[in-house]
């Protein structure tokens, strides 16, 4: 068995997509957190942010991440936000990689502008929630040791990377 791997970073900058590949690559299991949330609420996660509150969301986040991180090979996409809490990052990174995905705001804006299934960016000024939030959790996502910018890269090529980042580490 091996560890997990975990693929996290901002909204729109690829996570499930790549995750889901990855785990295909390597004949690993695919985790989607914020689905398995969703499957479970029986809700989407506007309709819990709506109905419950980004608070009661986050709690369900800490309890999916408790018990993720006691599983093995499998890859897992979190949310946007998962990592915010650093005792979620701690508890990922005692069983998986963490490896953190970037991109720059343009790109982000261009990849979510379309879907309103994002409670924190819907509404006006899009660009400029997004450029707040990504300000505001740069120190976050700078921590995490494995970062990946998919600006200009296709979901092949950053699988690709993650690989060979991950081998590099034996
Ligand atoms: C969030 C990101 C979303 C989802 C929720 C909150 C965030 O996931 O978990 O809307 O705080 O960044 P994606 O990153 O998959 O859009």
């Amino acid at each position: 068995m091996r560890k997990n791997i975990v693929i996290t970073g901002f909204m729109g900058t690829g996570k499930s997509v790549v995750a889901k590949e990855l785990a295909r690559k390597l004949k690993m299991e695919f985790i989607d957190m914020d689905k398995i949330i969703e499957e479970r609420q029986g809700a989407s996660i506007a309709d819990i942010f709506v109905g419950y509150g980004e608070k009661y969301f986050r709690e369900q986040e800490k309890k999916l991440v408790k018990e993720l991180s006691k599983e093995e090979n499998m890859v897992i996409a979190t949310g946007g936000g998962a990592l915010l809490s650093s005792d979620n990052t701690r508890m990922l990174g005692q069983t998986g990689e963490i490896v953190c995905l970037y991109a720059d705001s343009r790109t982000i804006y261009n990849r979510v502008k379309r879907k309103n299934n994002r409670p924190l960016l819907k509404g006006e000024n899009v660009l400029c929630k997004i450029n707040r939030l990504l300000e505001e959790r740069k120190k976050i996502y700078d921590n995490i040791k494995w970062k990946i910018d998919t600006t200009n890269l296709s979901i092949q090529e950053v699988t690709d990377k993650i690989i060979a980042l991950l081998k590099s580490e034996g």
